[in-house]
């Protein structure tokens, strides 16, 4: 009986916090449909694919991983604020500043940068209402 009512009150939590986080719900659906091809494309070949160490401590495999970001340049995603998300701001210099230092991907490097379609998708996507 003890344990039954447990169960009871496990279900309900979790059908409380998924109906008080609609939010992370449409984000995660958004990020398999829409963000998760660019990155595979562009930037995991260096950020944890195939299990090996990402580099600057940037893995790109999960969610939770970008929502990190690495070791130097602060969370990699910051949301509702573009500009403070480095998966966004290393990848606009990537795009628009092939040159810059911390431009994603790197300049000498055969991944291809975010086209400006694929720019405002990342944008739009961490700046989601
Ligand atoms: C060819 C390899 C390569 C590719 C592809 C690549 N990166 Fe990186 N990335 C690196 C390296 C190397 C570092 C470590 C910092 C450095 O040496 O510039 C790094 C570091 C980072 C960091 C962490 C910075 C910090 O210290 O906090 C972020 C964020 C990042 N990359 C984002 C991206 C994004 C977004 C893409 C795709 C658009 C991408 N990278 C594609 C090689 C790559």
């Amino acid at each position: 009986m003890k344990r039954l009512s447990l169960l009871a009150l496990f279900i309900s939590a979790s059908a409380v916090f998924a109906a008080e986080d609609p939010k992370a719900a449409a984000r995660l659906a958004a990020f398999n449909k829409d963000i998760k091809p660019i990155i595979d494309k562009s930037c995991i070949s260096c950020h944890g694919k195939d299990g090996k160490r990402p580099k600057g401590g940037f893995n790109a495999t999960t969610l939770e991983g970008l929502e990190k970001g690495g070791k130097e340049e602060g969370k990699g995603i910051t949301w509702g604020d573009a500009s403070k998300s480095s998966l966004y701001t290393l990848s606009y210099e990537g795009a628009t500043a092939r040159d810059q230092e911390k431009a994603m991907p790197p300049k000498k490097s055969k991944s291809e940068p975010l086209t400006t379609d694929q720019l405002a998708k990342l944008k739009a996507w961490i700046e989601a209402k």
